[in-house]
């Protein structure tokens, strides 16, 4: 959610920071602007907001703006409407100093009025606003110092970026909640929130903990918390290559990222599976066999996409591997009080590693004396670091705002830890070689899936004008019919529910006609039979129905309207196919409707409130 660059250096600084926007865009907002200072003449700070797309931004930037330093800021509101007054940065009394903030300042109100008091006039409705002037009112000639005696009063989250006009080629930023995340070039220096923004200047690059504090030039860097203590952080090197960032010939990322799945589970899952004895590696869990084998109980804490994985998760660690597990609304999770038992291994799923929801409620149960394992993509960030343990998904960067890879590549995680956990406990060894044998096979799996393309794109120009959907399956699909649902709702804007289909005649069959089409997801285990009777239910009452069933399965497809088939393989494994058909009609169906797939209205990639 929001994002923030700020560039020291030889380069033309307007081009770092536009362009560090436009690759910021996909994580959501709404509106941006950019502080450059001059080198020449009077110190002066240039400031330049809009509301909209960095496009827009853009084209209000003179091309000669000059200028050696400056950062860059893309909003989404929390305080304050959509206006050009509210975008960033924010500037104090002077316009000397300016400042990009992600979060949310919590005593904004009472810092404002004291503010007022001593004489600032305030410009805009944000919370952020306060920060220029408080540490305007601090500063006698050093940014930093400034800035630190800044911090003591602020409450809430942030990472701030803030210049000063004075101080040519500077830029402190500091960080609590929000990532925050350095960029160490070779004469010159980046800030970002997100390493997207500077992987095309550098590769190396200092995570920032909560409460750190940086001070960089284009040569230098410094870290110290906020007491002014010097601290010594290492380098990492990150291995995302510019490519891996652009859209490669594709419409959308999101249609490149439903078509990387074959290549992104095959990478979580590479050099984890050992099928000499039948089970998984995984290295990062930092727990010893004793500890594993202890485990009485699987507790899953994640958001959105990230819980339908860890459902899915859930439901089939207790199915292989009989352990009891269950997935639980971060948001939920946290205020609930949560019992939390010494036998309970706890997993928290998230994509972004920074949806403040999860991070929270996992420190909740890490305070409770939890141990917390983290299923990550993004390296490095702040659930990957502050979790106990963990297993990274390997998926590269997901830019699109819709989930798709990132998923498919969570459910890989949890049927190694599933492997692993079962073969520990009743499964035999032959039986673990089918089961690491059938993962082994998914990419092939979903790369087959992948070539009804052109069918589902033909179902989705039946539909797509339907103003409402249900999505339905039974047992391990249960969580995929969820996710359907949610693919379709995010990108298109049409209503669907995603239900139980047994659950279906307990209430949400009233809304069936022949205006509301369901999607069915029908295996052929021993819910086969079962999950028909339901399309029968609805047949009776005229609701069309579209159905991803297994190849072969004539008594569906007779049944259905359209037929969308997934290649037959162990039920178990049923997840990653069928998701994949859901995905392409959400993504399909948002084609026809000219929708902005990438970045839907109102959603960001990563959310970082609460
Ligand atoms: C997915 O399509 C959504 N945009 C959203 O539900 C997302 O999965 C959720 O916000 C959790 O994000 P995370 O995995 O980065 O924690
Ligand atoms: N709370 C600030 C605002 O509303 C920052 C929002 C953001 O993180 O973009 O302006």
């Amino acid at each position: 959610m929001c994002g923030i660059i700020g560039y020291t250096g030889p380069r033309k600084t307007t081009n770092v920071l536009l362009e560090g926007l436009r690759r910021l865009e996909y994580r959501g907002y709404d509106s941006a602007g950019i502080a450059v200072g001059r080198i020449s003449g009077e110190p002066r700070l240039q400031i330049i907001k809009t509301v909209g797309k960095i496009a827009a931004l853009q084209h209000e930037v003179p091309k000669d703006l000059e200028g050696a330093w400056g950062i860059g800021h893309t909003r989404w509101a929390t305080h304050g409407g959509v206006t050009r007054e509210n975008a960033h940065p924010h500037l104090d009394q002077s316009g000397k100093i300016a400042v990009v903030h992600n979060g949310i300042i919590e005593n904004h109100r009472t810092l404002r009025i004291l503010l007022e008091k001593k004489g600032c006039k305030f410009r805009s409705e944000t919370d952020t606003e306060v920060i220029p002037h408080l540490i305007s009112s601090y500063y006698e000639g050093d940014l930093l110092e400034a800035v630190l005696a800044a911090l003591q009063h602020l409450e809430g989250t942030y990472g701030i970026a803030v210049v000063h006009a004075d101080e040519p080629g500077r830029i402190v930023g500091a960080r609590n909640g929000s990532p925050l995340i350095i960029g160490v070039g070779n004469g010159e220096m980046l800030l970002a929130s997100d390493i997207t923004a500077m992987v095309a200047y550098t590769n190396r690059v200092i995570y920032l903990n909560d409460g750190e504090v940086v001070d960089i030039t284009k040569d230098n860097y410094s870290i110290c918390d906020r007491h002014a203590k010097k601290l010594d952080k290492k380098i990492d090197e990150v291995s995302w290559a510019l490519g891996a960032i652009e859209k490669t010939g594709f419409m959308h990322y999101m249609e490149k990222e439903i078509f990387e799945q074959p290549e992104s589970i095959a990478r979580a899952m590479s050099g984890r599976i050992d099928l000499e004895n039948a089970t998984a590696k995984l290295g990062g869990l930092n727990l010893t066999k004793r500890q594993l084998a202890d485990v009485k109980r699987v507790r899953v804490i994640a958001a959105g996409t990230s819980w339908h994985a860890g459902m899915t998760g859930s439901y089939l660690l207790e199915q292989v591997a009989r352990i009891p597990a269950q997935a639980e609304l971060a948001s939920e999770l946290r205020h609930r009080n949560p019992v939390v038992e010494n036998d309970s291994l706890w997993f928290v799923v998230s994509q972004s590693g920074e949806t403040a929801d999860s991070l929270y409620a996992m420190r909740e149960v890490q305070r409770k004396g939890a141990t917390v394992l983290g299923i990550c993509n993004v390296v490095g960030s702040t659930i990957a670091r502050e979790s106990d343990g963990g297993v990274y998904v390997h998926s590269g960067p997901e830019i699109a705002v819709a989930s798709t890879k990132a998923f498919t590549s969570q459910l890989t995680v949890f049927y190694l830890f599933t492997l692993l956990m079962a073969r520990m406990r009743d499964m035999s060894r032959e039986e673990g070689t089918r089961f690491a044998n059938a993962l082994a096979a998914v990419p092939e799996m979903v790369k087959e899936t992948l070539n009804q393309r052109d069918h589902i794109q033909a179902i989705a120009k039946k539909y797509y004008r339907a103003k409402d959907f249900l999505y339905l399956g039974r047992g391990i699909l249960y969580p995929i019919a969820l996710e359907g649902a949610l693919k379709l709702k995010e990108i298109s804007y049409i209503h669907a529910e995603g239900y139980s289909a047994g659950e279906m005649k307990h209430g949400p069959i009233a809304l069936i006609s022949p205006d509301v089409p369901s999607f069915f997801l029908v295996s052929d285990d021993y819910l086969h039979d079962k999950t028909i009777s339901n399309i029968r239910e609805i047949k009776a009452r005229g609701g069309p129905v579209i159905a991803v069933g297994v190849e072969g399965d004539t008594e569906t497809q007779a049944l259905v309207d359209d037929f969308i088939p997934v290649p037959k393989a162990d039920p178990r494994f049923y997840p990653f196919s069928m998701v994949v058909p859901l995905q392409l009609f959400a993504y399909f169906c948002a084609l026809e409707l000219g929708r902005d797939i990438d970045q839907p209205r109102n959603l960001a990639k990563s959310v970082t409130v609460e």
